[in-house]
């Protein structure tokens, strides 16, 4: 039985959505803060729509070419489902600084590097690339600046020296499940 007084959740997808199922089993449980009402996606063929319509979980996908018009389309639906918690997961669209604004509730993103280091794109490969011996992941609040909110939980993993980006990734990625529903649960627990 889902409570009623749950914490009404989007998650953001722009691909297979792996964090979105943990992020949707994680919402069905009793310790559990949050249901999802909404996933929203930049990408008609994200292979986490067909996950979110499994569950029949409301889902829109919106066309991010034109960014003020499809921002707005969205604030719209996110006031009228109540939505008070976005989870960005492996969504890669940058939210411009009005939306943040007008947008009430809380919105917080995962991102594969130890913040505040290696912020942006190709994490993993950077990494090896630099022979850190560490790397991981890092929930974080979103603001206007990339990558760059007030840090809510990390989890940090060695990486080994055979590791690729690939081999590091899926590691990192299964570490990324954990999370983020720890994430959640600190955020309002
Ligand atoms: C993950 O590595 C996540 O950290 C990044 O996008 C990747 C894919 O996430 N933001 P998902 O499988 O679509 O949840």
């Amino acid at each position: 039985m889902i409570g009623p007084n749950k914490i009404k959740t989007a998650i953001f997808i722009s691909g297979s959505g792996t964090n979105l199922k943990s992020l949707y089993k994680f919402s069905l449980t009793k310790k559990s803060p949050i249901k999802i009402g909404l996933v929203i996606s930049n990408n008609k063929d994200a292979k986490g729509l067909l996950f979110s319509k499994k569950k029949k979980i409301i889902s829109k996908v919106f066309n991010f070419k034109r960014k003020i018009i499809v921002e707005h389309k969205i604030l719209k639906e996110l006031k009228k489902r109540k939505i008070r918690l976005i989870c960005l997961a492996g969504f890669m669209k940058i939210l411009s600084k009005n939306f943040i604004k007008k947008f009430k509730g809380k919105i917080i993103n995962i991102h594969p590097s130890l913040l505040p280091k290696y912020k942006g794109l190709n994490t993993h490969q950077r990494a090896i690339n630099n022979s850190e011996k560490f790397s991981g992941c890092t929930i974080h609040l979103v603001n206007h600046k990339l990558d760059s909110g007030k840090i809510i939980l990390q989890k940090r993993i060695k990486i080994h020296k055979q590791d690729t980006s690939k081999s590091l990734a899926k590691r990192i990625l299964k570490e990324e499940h954990k999370l983020y529903p720890k994430a959640v649960i600190k955020l309002y627990c």
